[in-house]
Parts: structure tokens; C-alpha cells; sequence
């Protein structure tokens, strides 16, 4: 098939616009997208907003085109500050893993694992998220504790005004969410390590933006009442 040139083109995978409102999302080496797709159609089977998946074969998987930019672009345009990109990012993990378990999920809930400002698409009917690469079922803090350090190692070593961002978002995103990002970190930073695309200097890294996103926690919660607010003003007189 002749594809027109790709609307975006990352390491692993290539989207093409197939007409108004298909895209195709290929694959660069042979993989399986079933499993992708079998996460986004039980996530829109329960009202969770994903595109619509309209074929996965192979390494193709064709879906509902969304219109709209990024979180990410939108928070680098100031179009959406990062008190409300991180609250949007929140919000999102706490309807996903409030659905309804997978049967053979081993009881655990959907989790997406690659939740970040640019997997959520602001479209004209709300956020949408894409890029389910790498879901799988588990217990929902783990998926916190992922996005939590990818704000963290983003902060510490992405390019000027992406790591300003990141590091803006972590510390109300570790206040909003509704678990704990910390239970599962040093988890999810072994996972982490074992990832071959990384350099010797991301995994350097992974033990310092654990910390982060255990301060960033420890800074939006107050240990008397769990409260994830800021504090009171001080008393007048
Ligand atoms: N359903 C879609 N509709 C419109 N654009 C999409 C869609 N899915 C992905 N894109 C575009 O492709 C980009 C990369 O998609 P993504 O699935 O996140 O792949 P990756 O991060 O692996 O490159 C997105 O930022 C977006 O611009
Ligand atoms: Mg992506």
C-alpha cells in the first residue's frame, strides 16, 4: 500500500494518516499489536477515551484518527499550564484503574505504563490517550510510579524546556493522583534498568529520580491527615 508521509515518526513505529479519519500506526520490526489493541478495546468498551481500533494485524494497527495537539505541545505553548497537565494525568490513571479487571488480568487493573503529556491527545471532545504500547494488568501504583519517574528523569536530563516542564509537572502530579507513586518506584526503576534502549547514563540516573518522586510526595503530603493540599495560611494575631 502507498502510504502518504508519515504525520509522526518515533524509534519504534511510524503513523500514517490514511484519510479523515483512519490513521495506521506501524511498527518498524515485526510485533504483535493484538495485545495493544485488545488493552484500548476494553478501555473504550468501559468508557475510557482511547481511539477506536479498527484493525491489528501484524505490526499495523489502524484507528480512529484524533484531531487536536498533544499535552505536551499544549504545555510548552502555555496553552495548559503544568498544575493542570499533571491534574488532566491524574485524573486519567484514576478512571483507567478504576475499570473493571480483564478477565485473565490475574485480578490485577489495566494499567497503561507510558502515561505522559505526550500520550494524551486534548481533542475537541476531551483528553484522549494513545500509545498503549505497553500495557499490561497489574497493580495501579506501579503505572503511577512510571509516570511519576519518567517526570523525574525527564526533569533531570531532557532538554531545556522539556525537563523545565517535567520537573514542573512532578510534584503536582505525586499530590494529585489518588495512590501511592513511591510504594512501586525502586519497581519500576529495576523494569527500568533491564530496558536495552537505555544508555549507561539513563540507567545512572534511575536511582536519583526515584528520590525525586519520593520528596515530590513527601513534599505535597502532609503526614497528620493525608491531605495532598497545600498548607493552611498561617493563623492571624
Ligand atoms: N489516533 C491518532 N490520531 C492522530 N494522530 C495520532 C494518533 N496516534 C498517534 N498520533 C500521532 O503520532 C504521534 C506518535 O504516536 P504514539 O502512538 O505516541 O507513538 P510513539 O510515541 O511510539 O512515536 C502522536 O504524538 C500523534 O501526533
Ligand atoms: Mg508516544
Amino acid at each position: 500500500m502507498a502510504l502518504p508521509s508519515p504525520l509522526a515518526s518515533g524509534r519504534d513505529a511510524e503513523v500514517f494518516a490514511l484519510d479523515e479519519h483512519r490513521v495506521l500506526r506501524r511498527y518498524r520490526y515485526f510485533c504483535d499489536t493484538a495485545p495493544e489493541a485488545a488493552a484500548m478495546e476494553h478501555a473504550a468498551a468501559h468508557g475510557f477515551p482511547v481511539p477506536e481500533v479498527h484493525r491489528a494485524e501484524g505490526s499495523e494497527l489502524e484507528m480512529e484518527r484524533l484531531y487536536g495537539p498533544t499535552m505536551l505541545d499544549a504545555s510548552l505553548d502555555g496553552q495548559i499550564t503544568p498544575e493542570e497537565a499533571s491534574r488532566v494525568l491524574a485524573e486519567l490513571h484514576e478512571r483507567l484503574h478504576a475499570l473493571p479487571p480483564r478477565p485473565g488480568g490475574a485480578g490485577g487493573r489495566l494499567l497503561h505504563m507510558d502515561l505522559h503529556p505526550g500520550n494524551v491527545v486534548l481533542t475537541p471532545k476531551g483528553p484522549v490517550v494513545i500509545d498503549w504500547t505497553n500495557a499490561r494488568d497489574g497493580d495501579p501504583d506501579l503505572d503511577l510510579a512510571l509516570t511519576a519517574l519518567l517526570l523525574a528523569l525527564i526533569g533531570e536530563s531532557g532538554p531545556p524546556p522539556l525537563a523545565r516542564l517535567a520537573a514542573a509537572c512532578l510534584e503536582p502530579y505525586a499530590g494529585h493522583v489518588k495512590g501511592d507513586p513511591t510504594r512501586l518506584v525502586d519497581e519500576v526503576v529495576a523494569l527500568r534498568a533491564d530496558d536495552p534502549n537505555l544508555t549507561e547514563e539513563e540507567v545512572a540516573l534511575l536511582p536519583r529520580a526515584a528520590d525525586l518522586v519520593r520528596r515530590a510526595r513527601a513534599a505535597r503530603t502532609r503526614p497528620e491527615d493525608g491531605s495532598t493540599e497545600v498548607d493552611a495560611p498561617p493563623a492571624r494575631g
